[in-house]
């Protein structure tokens, strides 16, 4: 399988705390990975040191085998790194459309220097309607972001993780806080994406249906390392996970 990413013992401490604590991994193409793990496990920090959000201590990463440690985080989306937050990340006071806009304008930017400013305009809108088509959004594209429910709202900061066309991308509990019909929603669009965009997508989830739902793999952290790494049914049978985080919820949930 074709490697993504990959990263040679990534640690990051806050003070004494070591929040990921010499971390090695892979990404590979295609495989769709949830990483899970107990609050505080250092799941987001990790994100963080991927995407050039937060500056590692020590360690190594290597995107497309090229290696990306040093590079700050707007180049690393130009490579093809994308991200949604665990926090909201839209304006609020900007329409649907225009929030997607931003990221769609600043992908094009390049290429739009060939074209004449009509069809360089007409190209943002055509990509603009496409993804917010794409994720369901389109009907809504004139209303105000900070107006949107929640679930359309984490619907809103997926379009534009993918606006900038990422080869892998990142979602960061993107069903938290959604209503079970929303959620439905957002997981069709990750699979549907996953096959569709030739995007591969790693997320951060807490809801253990999706992520046994959804997964190809499975990465449990726990105290800034990982203690488990494989398939779903793998993942239910570890003894490690079971003791160290799951325990009962897998049993009675999963199993
Ligand atoms: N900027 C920061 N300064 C100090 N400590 C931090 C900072 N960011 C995270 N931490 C600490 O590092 C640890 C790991 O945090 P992180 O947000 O990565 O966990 P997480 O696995 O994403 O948890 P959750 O499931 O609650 O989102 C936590 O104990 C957190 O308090
Ligand atoms: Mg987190």
């Amino acid at each position: 399988m074709t490697e993504l990413l990959r990263t040679e013992d990534l640690s990051k401490a806050f003070g004494h705390f070591i929040a990921v604590d010499s971390v090695t991994i892979n990404f590979t193409m295609d495989t769709l990975t949830s990483i899970i793990g107990p609050n505080g496990a250092g799941k987001t920090t990790l994100i963080n040191l991927l995407t050039g959000s937060l500056p590692m201590d020590s360690g190594r990463i290597f995107f497309k085998g090229e290696e990306i440690t040093k590079i700050p985080t707007n180049e690393r989306v130009k490579r093809g790194i994308g991200r949604s937050f665990q926090i909201m990340n839209i304006f609020p006071m900007l329409t649907v459309f225009q929030n997607v806009q931003i990221p769609v304008l600043s992908l094009l930017n390049k290429s739009l220097k060939f074209f004449s400013r009509l069809d360089a305009h007409r190209e943002v809108i055509n990509e603009v309607e496409r993804i917010s088509k794409e994720v369901g959004l389109w009907d809504k594209r004139e209303v105000l972001a900070g107006e949107l429910s929640h679930g359309d709202q984490r619907l809103l900061e997926m379009s534009i993780a993918i606006a900038s066309q990422p080869e892998l991308c990142f979602l960061d509990e993107p069903t938290s806080g959604m209503n079970p019909r929303e959620r439905v929603k957002i997981l069709e669009n990750i699979r549907r994406l996953s096959k569709e965009r030739r995007t591969t997508f790693i997320i951060v989830e807490h809801d253990m249906d999706v992520v046994f739902s959804l997964s190809d793999r499975i990465v449990v952290m726990h105290r800034g390392g990982i203690i488990a790494d494989g398939k779903p049914d793998e993942i239910k049978e570890n003894q490690n996970v079971k003791e160290v985080y799951l325990g009962e919820e897998l049993e009675e949930e999963i199993i």
